[in-house]
């Protein structure tokens, strides 16, 4: 059986009360007890997040680590700093990463070998432009940067990543994609993996649709047999929110 997934993804929100206060509520009314739950807060309110989940199954994910292990990049941070303060999963590729900071499919190779030399699990983003998209080119790009980034690993370190398809057209804006246009995606997807690996491989991955997820539409995305959950942006940073979409399997 797979594993169902929700992850909420910060982004740059919360001030150091806020964050507190968020993951205490999230803490405090969690009522559910299958859904792997995963909260990425930015790096400066890791650690409180890191110590308010610790008697909790909620597991803590940085937003994007730096491939060296330590060194002179001013303003970065590594994976080993990560794990000395438990954190155990990084979301690596986010569409605003790669818009806003150029981060490319080549550099995103070697986050996520360094990431999975850490022994961290990564949460892998990808997803293609409303232009790809309306040209007809939304397969060949996510293929692109899943076979770019991914798939010089062997299968064993695929139990490591969680994929996360997010259309960058479908971030923050209210638009949502269909069932059916999520579906076909993580479906393809999936049949990459099986293609180059193995249909085990494939069946055993979990494939997270993001991009305005919300709690009137969780439910109906999930239901997709190929849909494992959600990464959440903005309905992640409201408690009851977040909890309702982690509840709609
Ligand atoms: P929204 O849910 O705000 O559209 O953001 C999705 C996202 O980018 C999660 O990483």
């Amino acid at each position: 059986m797979r594993k169902s997934i929700v992850a909420g993804n910060w982004k740059m929100n919360t001030t150091f009360a806020e964050a507190k206060a968020l993951i205490t509520e999230i803490v405090s009314d969690l009522n559910n007890e299958t859904t792997e739950i995963i909260v990425a807060p930015p790096f400066v309110n890791i650690e409180a997040v890191v110590k308010a989940t610790s008697n909790s199954r909620i597991k803590v994910a940085a937003q994007n680590m730096h491939a060296a292990t330590k060194g002179a990049y001013t303003g970065e941070v590594s994976g080993s700093m990560l794990k000395s303060i438990g954190v155990q999963h990084t979301i690596l590729g986010h569409s605003e990463r790669r818009g806003y900071f150029n981060e490319t499919n080549a550099l995103l190779k070697e986050k996520v070998n360094s990431a999975l030399t850490q022994e961290m699990t990564i949460i892998f983003c990808f997803g293609e432009e409303l232009e790809d998209r309306k040209s007809g080119n939304h397969f060949k790009v996510v293929q692109n940067q899943i076979e770019e980034a991914l798939f010089h690993l062997g299968a064993s370190s695929l139990d490591h990543i969680i994929l996360a398809y997010e259309p960058v057209w479908a971030i923050g804006t209210g638009e949502t994609a269909s069932p059916e246009q999520a579906q076909e995606m993580h479906a393809f997807i999936r049949s990459l993996v099986a293609n180059n690996y193995d249909s085990v491989t494939a069946d055993k991955i979990s494939i997270l649709y993001g991009g305005s997820v919300k709690p009137t539409n969780a439910k109906e995305l999930f239901s997709n047999p190929d849909v494992d959950g959600g990464l959440i942006g903005g309905a992640s940073l409201k408690a009851e929110d977040f909890l309702t979409i982690v509840n709609a399997f």
